[in-house]
């Protein structure tokens, strides 16, 4: 007889395997499959998805890395500290870089077996459904049918490739060839300045690389604010990152002699970027094929994506939900994870809610940049009426004691309620900083509360409450 569980959750990525947590906690009988092995040298399936096998963890291990080497390089005599030559062995980067993956993928399925979740080995797709729930078949060494009476689909997503570019992961890569390299390049390009061109830019430039980034869109970071992203462009060009904007791909060709990208730049003309190899990280589309959709009678819309109520993730199939980089917004391992758990309590018949706009972005380059609600150009074709209050790093003590006075704090404000409706930060540990605001978004705070809440001093937290303070133009230090 086949197993039957309460819950299956197909895709073991931070969507899937937080859904698949959440659910057993609530008392489900639960099942998550996944069929990917990423690089396991025994070729077993490894939970954590593109986030913990080829995307998040790994990128910032070794952005963690190249970081370290560029302080010691070229920041260390700042402080007086002498050292000699420098070198970086590639290889132990890379082996760093894995051996945290691999313990990471290893603690998810300490928690399967903690929260007594079954795994289920293979590539999971719906066969119909019967009295007893959806029947879903698992293709793996063991191949076998499962009955589910709710099935939480978390299938992620894969990177967008170019037509007529092959990517091979070794000369032209994805994010997964990028993040293995065995030597920098002495000249890299890559196609697609967003969040994976940068971060994975920069870790390469820091070790040595020349790189040059190669962007479709007229302006740069389009989706951050746009003080922001004139901020980055500036700080980018600074440490060497060339970046090219509006251009347009043309054909690209690959030897052993390395890879040329012919395009349009943004004038026009005909241009040539001759490099060893090549990333292209141009967005990603939705892993929505095999999953044996049409046999339960959902469909995709015209982008793959598979259409949900809004607001319970709920697909057009009774008790099929759909989770994270398959669905609609952002395509981000945190979105996915508040979506898992959202889906395992309306299961449970709870009322939980994710309010969309209160999700932070972050971009792991140097410095780091992160925001959170609305930009400034956002409000402003709205019709907002909004204040804005701004505070560089460099009039921050600890900033400065740290080496680290690139950047502001951007805090956008209701001209009339003084709600804050969205910030934005370029600077040093931006990534956490970012949190503050998430929360007093979340608790619809006013920027007078972020500014009367007593902040720890020397910190950079203190860069936020100025910013707060200099909606009403009352900043303290400057
Ligand atoms: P992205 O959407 O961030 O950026 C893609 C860039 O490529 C855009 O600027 C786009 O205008 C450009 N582009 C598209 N077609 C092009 C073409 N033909 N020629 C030149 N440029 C072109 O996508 P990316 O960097 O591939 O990342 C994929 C996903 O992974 C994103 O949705 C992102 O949210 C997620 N991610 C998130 C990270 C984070 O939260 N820190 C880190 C890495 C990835």
């Amino acid at each position: 007889m086949s197993q039957a569980f309460d819950v299956v959750v197909i895709g073991g990525g931070p969507g899937g395997y937080i859904a698949a947590i959440r659910a057993a906690q609530l008392g489900f009988k639960v099942a998550c499959a996944e069929s990917n092995s990423y690089d396991d040298p025994k070729g077993e399936p490894r939970l954590g998805g593109t986030c913990l096998n080829v995307g998040c963890i790994p990128s910032k291990a070794l952005l963690a890395s190249s970081e370290e080497f560029e302080k010691i390089n070229h920041h260390a005599a700042d402080h007086g500290i002498k050292v000699g030559a420098v070198s970086i062995d590639s290889k132990k980067m890379i082996a760093r870089k894995d051996d945290i993956v691999t313990k990471m993928t290893g603690g998810i399925q300490y928690l399967f077996r903690k929260n007594k979740i079954t795994l289920l080995k293979g590539h999971a797709s719906f066969e119909g459904k019967g009295a007893d729930g959806y029947q879903i078949k698992i293709d793996g060494k063991d191949k076998e049918t499962v009955t589910a009476k709710n099935v939480i689909i978390a299938t992620g997503s894969k990177a967008r490739h170019l037509p007529g570019i092959t990517v091979d992961n070794v000369l032209i890569c994805d994010n997964e060839g990028a993040l293995k390299f065995d030597s920098a390049p002495k000249k890299l390009g890559v196609i697609g300045a967003g969040v994976i061109g940068l971060e994975l830019g920069s870790v390469w430039r820091r070790l040595g690389a020349e790189v040059t980034v190669l962007e479709a869109m007229p302006s740069f970071l389009a989706a951050c604010d746009v003080g922001i992203a004139k901020e980055a462009q500036k700080l980018f060009a600074k440490q060497g990152l060339s970046i090219n904007t509006g251009v347009k791909i043309g054909d690209v060709k690959a030897d052993k002699k390395g890879v040329v990208v012919n395009y349009t730049d943004s004038a026009g003309k005909a241009a040539k970027l001759e490099c060893d190899r090549l990333i292209v990280s141009v967005g990603r589309v939705p892993n929505t094929d095999k999953l044996g959709l049409d046999k339960i009678g959902l469909k995709v819309d015209e982008r793959g994506f598979i259409p949900i109520d809004d607001h319970t993730c709920a697909t057009a199939a009774p008790g099929v939900y759909a989770v994270g980089d398959v669905v609609r917004g952002p395509m981000l391992a945190h979105k996915a994870e508040d979506e898992g758990v959202l889906v395992a309590e309306v299961i449970a018949g709870q009322k939980p809610h994710i309010d969309y706009n209160c999700i932070p972005w972050v971009i792991y380059t140097d410095p780091e940049i992160a925001w959170v609600g609305k930009t400034e150009q956002a409000l402003k074709e709205a019709g907002v009426a909004y204040k804005a209050g701004q505070f560089p790093f460099a009039a921050n003590g600890r900033a400065l004691g740290m080496g680290r006075a690139d950047g502001f704090i951007k805090v956008l404000a209701d001209a009339k309620t003084d709600e804050i409706l969205g910030v934005h930060i370029i600077g040093a540990n931006a990534s956490d900083l970012i949190a503050e605001a998430a929360v007093a978004m979340e608790f619809k705070a006013a920027a007078e509360d972020i500014a009367r809440i007593c902040h720890a001093h020397p910190s950079l937290s203190e860069v936020m409450r100025e910013a707060a303070l200099a909606t009403d133009s009352r900043a303290l230090n400057m």
